[in-house]
C-alpha cells in the first residue's frame, strides 16, 4: 500500500449516489414459530404481499439498484418470490389474466438481486459481514427484512439517509424511532448529542438497554447506511452473551473512533412495521388489509361485525 493510501478515505463520496443495499434475512424467527417452521418469516404476507417484497419495492423507490439478501437454510423461497416463472407467466397469459399478471410484474423490478448464505447463525453483524465483497469500496444502505416502513413500505427516509450520509460526509446514518420507554430492551438505542434541527449526532449506543440503562428513548429502526469502515469495526466486535455479533457494537466502535455517525427521525407516517412477533405481526396484517384499495372496505364491516360479537 502506497503512504498516500493510508490517507485516502476508504470510500467514494464524489460519486454521489448509494445503489447499493444489504437485506440479512438470515434469522430462524423462533417467535413466530410454528408459522417459521419451514418458511422464512420474511414470506409471511402481510395483506397481499409477502415482507420481503414491501421491503425490496421500497429500496427501488429510494434509488436502489442491487440488493444482496443474506440468506440461511430454509430460505430458498426468498429468491424464487423474486424470479420469473415463465410457466405461471403463460398460464395467465394464455387464460387473458391480466391483472394477475400485473401482481406477478414486481419481478421485473429494476434491481439486480444478489443470494449469499450466512453459516451459522451468529448475529445481526456476522450477517451483514457476509456483505463485505458485495459492498466492495462503496457506501451502502442495511435493510432489515422484516420490518416494513410506511404504509404499503412508503417511507422515503433512505433516500433522506443516503443524502445526509453524502453531504455531511458520515461514517454511518441510521434510522430511529421513538419508542415507549419500558420497550428499550427490544432495540438498539442511541445517545444523542443533541436535539434540535432535522438529524442527530449519535455519541453511543446501546444493544437492547434495560429502560433504566437506556441512553434515550430513541431506537434503530431497521434501516441503516454505512460506509464499508463498519466491517473494519465488526471484525473487532466481540461476541455478546450468546454468541452473536452485534451491528450496535460496531457502530458503538465507530462513535468511540470519532467518525461521524447520524441519525434521523422516522416521520410518524413512516412508522416501522416489526414482523418480529405475533402481536405486531396481526396489527399491521389487519392495518395493511384495512388500507386495501379493493378489499378495505369490504373487511372493515367484517371486522365492525366480528368486535361487535359479545
Ligand atoms: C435488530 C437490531 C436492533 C434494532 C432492531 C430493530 O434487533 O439488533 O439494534 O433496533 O433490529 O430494527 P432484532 O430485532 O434483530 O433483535
Amino acid at each position: 500500500m502506497s503512504l498516500f493510501a493510508f490517507y485516502l478515505p476508504r470510500i467514494h463520496y464524489s460519486r454521489l449516489v448509494i445503489k447499493s443495499a444489504i437485506v440479512p434475512v438470515a434469522g430462524h424467527g423462533t417467535r413466530l414459530l410454528p408459522a417459521t417452521k419451514s418458511q422464512p418469516k420474511e414470506m409471511l404476507p402481510v395483506a397481499r404481499k409477502p415482507i420481503v417484497q414491501y421491503v425490496a419495492e421500497e429500496l427501488v423507490q429510494n434509488g436502489i439498484e442491487q440488493i444482496l439478501f443474506v440468506t440461511g437454510r430454509n430460505k430458498a423461497s426468498i429468491e424464487n418470490h423474486f424470479d420469473f416463472d415463465p410457466e405461471l407467466t403463460n398460464t395467465l397469459t394464455a387464460a387473458n389474466k391480466h391483472d394477475l399478471l400485473n401482481e406477478i410484474g414486481f419481478v421485473d423490478l429494476p434491481a439486480q438481486f444478489f443470494y449469499t448464505r450466512q453459516k451459522m447463525q451468529k448475529g445481526l453483524g456476522d450477517a451483514l459481514a457476509c456483505g463485505e465483497r458485495f459492498a466492495g469500496e462503496e457506501a451502502f444502505v442495511v435493510a432489515l427484512g422484516d420490518s416494513i416502513l410506511g404504509l404499503h413500505a412508503s417511507s422515503r427516509v433512505v433516500s433522506r439517509m443516503t443524502e445526509l450520509f453524502l453531504e455531511k460526509r458520515a461514517s454511518c446514518v441510521l434510522a430511529v424511532e421513538e419508542v415507549p420507554p419500558t420497550e428499550t430492551r427490544h432495540y438498539g438505542v442511541i445517545r444523542p448529542e443533541d436535539n434540535g434541527g432535522d438529524h442527530l449526532r449519535v455519541v453511543d449506543l446501546v444493544e437492547k438497554p434495560d429502560p433504566r440503562d437506556a441512553p434515550s428513548n430513541l431506537a434503530i429502526a431497521g434501516r441503516y447506511v454505512f460506509s464499508p469502515l463498519i466491517f473494519d469495526m465488526l471484525r473487532r466486535v466481540k461476541p455478546d452473551k450468546r454468541g452473536e455479533i452485534q451491528v450496535t457494537d460496531a457502530i458503538r466502535l465507530l462513535c468511540e473512533e470519532g467518525k461521524r455517525v447520524l441519525a434521523i427521525k422516522l416521520t410518524p407516517e413512516e412508522r416501522r412495521y416489526d414482523i418480529g412477533n405475533f402481536p405486531s405481526y396481526f396489527e399491521t396484517f389487519v392495518e395493511f388489509a384495512l388500507a386495501d384499495p379493493a378489499y378495505g372496505a369490504e373487511f372493515r364491516l367484517v371486522l365492525e361485525r366480528l368486535l361487535a360479537k359479545k
